[in-house]
C-alpha cells in the first residue's frame, strides 16, 4: 500500500462535516479501492470551536483556507466553501499554483472561472474534479465523461434544482400556492442562501454549462445561457398542464441543433408518461440523449450532506488511485468555442395560457394571429366565465405543435397589441422525449 493521501478540507458545513465522517466510516473501504490510506490532515472553517458531530482533533485547523490550500501538510485541497469569487477562488487556485490537486462542489466557480482552473491544473499536471457540482449524489460528471465516451451527444436536461422541483411538486400535489411551498424549501434547507439564486434558475444554469462542457467538448459558456424562473408559474398552469397531459419542471436543457448549441433553463410541459416526470419532491434527474445508448437518465438525491459528500468522496478516491482526468473530459486547447443557438429560432411546442376579454370574435382574431404565422395548434381549451364575472376576462390555453420562438412571440405581441387579453400571456416551452 501507498503513502496516505494527505486531504485539506475547507468549509465545514453540512456537506464539509459528511465528507469528514464518510472518510472516518468508509476508511478502510477506500483505503483498499484507492491502494493506500486517505487521512484529514487539515481543516478550515469561520468557527474553530463549533461543534459539528465530527473529530478534526487530528487534523491542523488554519483560519486561512488560502493557507491551508498551498500548505505542505496536504496532497489534496477540497473546497467545500462556495462563491465564485472571493476565498474559494484564491484558496483553489493557491492550491493548484501550488501542484496539489483540487476536489470542489462549487458550480458557480466552475460557471465562472472552470476553463481557466483546468488550464491551470493542466499546467501543473494535477486533477481538478468537480462530481458533486453537479446533482449532488448522482455521478453524472463521470458518466458523461468516461461512461459515454464513445458516443456522440445530442442533448442533455435535467432537474438540476431540488428547491425548484420541491416547490412545483408541492404546488402540484397540495395545491398550495408559490410562496408557501417556497418557505417550506426554505425551512427545510434546500434552497441557496439567497432563494432567488434557486427559483430564478440561476443555480441550474450554473450546473447546466458544466454539463453542457462536457457532453459537447466546449469550451464553458455560462454566459450563453437563456434562463427564466419559476416565479410565474401559478396554480392555474399547473392545473392546466395536468388536464393536457403535462407536468411543469423547471429544465436545463442543453442540445444541438443546425444553428448551434442551445442553452436554456425554463419551466417546461414534460409529457406526464417521461421518466423525468415521474420525478418529484427535492430529487434531481438527468437525461441523456446519445447515438449509442439513445436515451439514459439518471434519478437521485440533488443536495444534502451525505449525498453530495459521496460525489466528493468518489473524487477524493480516484485521486488518490492517480486518475488525472482533463478536467471537461479533453485537454483545455481541444476545447472548442460553442456556438450560440439563438432562443428564438428554438423549435418545439408551446403551451400558451391567455386571459382572454370574453366577447364576440375575440377567438377567432386569436386563432387568426397564430394562424397567419403559419402555427398550428394541437389543442384548444377555453373555459366558461364564472356567473358573476360578465364581460371579464376568460381562460384560453392554448397547445402548439412544433414552431419556432420567434413565431410564437410575434403571435403573443399581435394579440396583445389587439387588446383581446386583459394580462400578459404565460408562455412556458414543451420538452419531448
Ligand atoms: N439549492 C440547491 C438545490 C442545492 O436546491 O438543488 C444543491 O445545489
Amino acid at each position: 500500500m501507498g503513502e496516505a493521501l494527505r486531504v485539506g478540507v475547507a468549509g465545514l458545513g453540512t456537506v464539509g462535516a459528511s465528507v469528514i465522517r464518510m472518510l472516518e466510516t468508509q476508511s478502510q473501504a477506500l483505503a483498499a479501492r484507492s491502494g493506500r490510506a486517505v487521512r484529514v490532515t487539515g481543516v478550515s472553517a469561520r468557527d474553530r470551536t463549533k461543534d459539528r458531530g465530527v473529530d478534526i482533533a487530528g487534523a491542523r485547523f488554519h483560519e486561512d483556507p488560502v493557507e491551508l490550500a498551498a500548505s505542505p501538510d496536504i496532497d489534496l485541497f477540497v473546497e467545500l466553501i462556495g462563491g465564485d469569487e472571493g476565498p474559494a477562488r484564491q484558496a483553489v487556485e493557491a492550491a493548484l499554483d501550488a501542484r496539489k490537486s483540487v476536489v470542489t462542489a462549487n458550480k458557480a466557480l466552475l460557471a465562472k472561472h472552470g476553463l481557466a482552473l483546468a488550464a491551470l491544473a493542466e499546467a501543473h499536471g494535477v486533477a481538478l474534479a468537480f462530481e458533486a457540482s453537479v446533482a449532488g449524489g448522482i455521478p453524472i460528471v463521470k458518466t458523461l465523461r468516461e461512461g459515454l465516451a464513445g458516443n456522440s451527444i445530442e442533448r442533455v436536461y435535467g432537474i438540476l434544482n431540488g428547491t425548484c422541483n420541491y416547490i412545483l411538486s408541492r404546488m402540484e400535489t397540495e395545491n398550495m400556492p408559490f410562496d408557501v411551498c417556497l418557505k417550506e424549501a426554505q425551512n427545510l434547507g434546500y434552497a441557496e442562501a439567497d432563494p432567488t439564486f434557486d427559483i430564478g434558475g440561476f443555480d441550474t444554469a450554473h450546473k447546466l454549462a458544466i454539463l453542457a462542457s462536457l457532453a459537447f467538448g466546449t469550451k464553458i459558456a455560462a454566459d450563453k445561457i437563456d434562463v427564466e424562473g419559476i416565479e410565474r408559474i401559478t396554480l392555474a398552469d399547473l392545473r392546466a398542464a395536468d388536464e393536457l397531459g403535462y407536468r411543469i419542471k423547471l429544465l436545463g436543457v442543453a442540445q444541438r441543433t443546425e444553428h448551434g448549441i442551445e442553452q436554456r433553463v425554463h419551466p417546461t410541459m414534460v409529457p406526464k408518461s417521461s421518466a423525468i416526470a415521474q420525478v418529484m419532491g427535492v430529487t434531481n434527474a438527468v437525461t441523456i440523449d446519445a447515438d449509442a445508448v439513445h436515451e439514459l437518465t439518471l434519478v437521485g438525491p440533488g443536495a444534502g450532506g451525505a449525498a453530495t459528500a459521496s460525489a466528493v468522496v468518489a473524487d477524493i478516491s480516484d485521486i488518490a488511485k492517480g486518475v488525472r482526468s482533463a478536467p471537461f473530459g479533453l485537454p483545455c486547447a481541444a476545447l472548442a468555442t460553442p456556438t450560440r443557438g439563438e432562443m428564438q429560432r428554438h423549435e418545439g411546442g408551446y403551451y400558451i395560457r391567455l386571459s382572454v376579454h370574453d366577447r364576440p370574435g375575440a377567438m377567432a382574431a386569436i386563432a387568426a394571429r397564430v394562424a397567419e404565422r403559419g402555427i398550428s395548434l394541437e389543442s384548444i381549451v377555453q373555459r366558461a366565465r364564472r356567473g358573476d364575472s360578465k364581460g371579464g376576462p376568460v381562460p384560453v390555453v392554448l397547445i402548439t405543435y412544433a414552431t419556432t420562438e420567434r413565431l410564437v412571440r410575434e403571435a403573443l405581441d399581435a394579440i396583445a397589441a389587439g387588446g383581446l387579453v386583459a394580462e400578459r400571456p404565460q408562455m412556458i416551452r414543451i420538452e419531448r422525449e
